[in-house]
């Protein structure tokens, strides 16, 4: 496989005898009948604005954190199933075949489903958005916490906090309640379920690894045929969660990561007003954004 660390981003994908290409924010999808090319491209999006640069290496990490988790999280029988079909090269359908140098390592096959419109977040410890509404109000997404939290501190369970996937702007916190008016009670239950014990199971892995998953967001979708519900998308990234160093873990305060903090304190430090066009990136902090998502894969997976 190339060196991913040391080549030019990969910002967009070009598999033209694929057809039925979908671009979201980060990821290029190809519809390939009843499955999906799922690329992780090096885009990276700040407040919901895809930047200008990219980050060399960044798919490769989504991809294989995500195969990562899918791998152990699953191993000893899974809360649900999941969608990926396959992430190795060789066994991906023959009309990939021109493109496998570009979709090694940062691509997999999935089946293809019907995404419930809402997003499954789990927080084990009080940062971010949370913090600001707890700071203003003692609640966290409207459910009420005891008094007397600190920043980044552990809740005393972790929180289910789902919110809209909103297909342009910005996804809006729901209550319970507004979810089970979404997708069903039944289906609001499982989703409820599945997520804080893939949380629960993460966490504790990753602490044995050094790093404290402080929160992380999960999709499901229904299959096409049978409508069961399946784990979608990514699992247990950067893009996706908050991960701290448990090393460098000093409540009271905002804690050093391995995401995009880096990018968005970049980003507010330059006055950007967080709507489009956003600004360039420079070198250094494309360099260091990229050395911090290698790190997050590096303390998982080794080298
Ligand atoms: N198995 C699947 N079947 C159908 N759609 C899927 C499947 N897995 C993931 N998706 C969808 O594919 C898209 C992934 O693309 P991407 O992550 O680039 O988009 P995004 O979520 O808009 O961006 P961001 O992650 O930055 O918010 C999401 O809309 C996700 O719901
Ligand atoms: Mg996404």
């Amino acid at each position: 496989m190339r060196d991913m660390w040391n080549q030019p981003a990969v910002v967009a994908t070009d598999c033209a005898g694929l057809g039925g290409k979908r671009q979201g924010k980060v990821r290029d999808i190809y519809d390939l009948g009843d499955c999906l090319l799922f690329i992780a491209t090096d885009r990276i999006s700040a407040f919901d604005v895809v930047l200008p640069e990219g980050i060399p290496g960044k798919g490769y990490v989504l991809t294989q954190l995500s195969k990562f988790w899918f791998d152990r999280l699953w191993r000893d029988g899974g809360v649900a199933p999941h969608h990926v079909r396959t992430m190795r090269p060789e066994d991906f359908p023959d009309a990939c075949r021109p493109y496998i140098d570009t979709l090694a390592g940062r691509s997999m096959i999935v089946e293809k489903a019907e995404p419930l419109p809402v997003e499954c977040i789990v927080r084990g410890y009080l940062a971010g958005s949370a913090w600001s509404e707890y700071r203003r109000a003692g609640t966290v997404c409207g459910q009420p916490l005891p008094p007397g939290l600190r920043e980044s501190e552990p809740f005393p369970e972790p929180l289910f906090t789902p919110s809209t996937k909103a297909v342009e702007g910005h996804d809006e916190n729901i209550s319970i309640e507004t979810m089970r008016g979404l997708i069903g009670e039944e289906t609001a239950v499982r989703v409820q379920e599945a997520s804080v014990t893939l949380y629960r199971r993460a966490a504790a892995l990753a602490e044995e690894r050094g790093i404290i998953i402080a929160d992380t967001k999960f999709e499901f979708g229904r299959r096409r045929d049978t409508g069961q519900v399946i784990v979608i998308d990514e699992l247990l990234t950067p893009d996706s969660s908050r991960f701290w160093p448990k090393d460098r873990y000093a409540p009271g305060q905002p804690q050093p990561s391995f995401d995009k903090q880096f990018v968005r304190d970049y980003l507010d430090a330059a006055g950007w007003n967080r709507t489009p066009p956003p600004p360039h990136l420079p070198d250094d902090v494309v360099t260091q954004t990229s050395a911090k998502y290698r790190e997050a894969l590096e303390r998982f997976v080794g080298r």
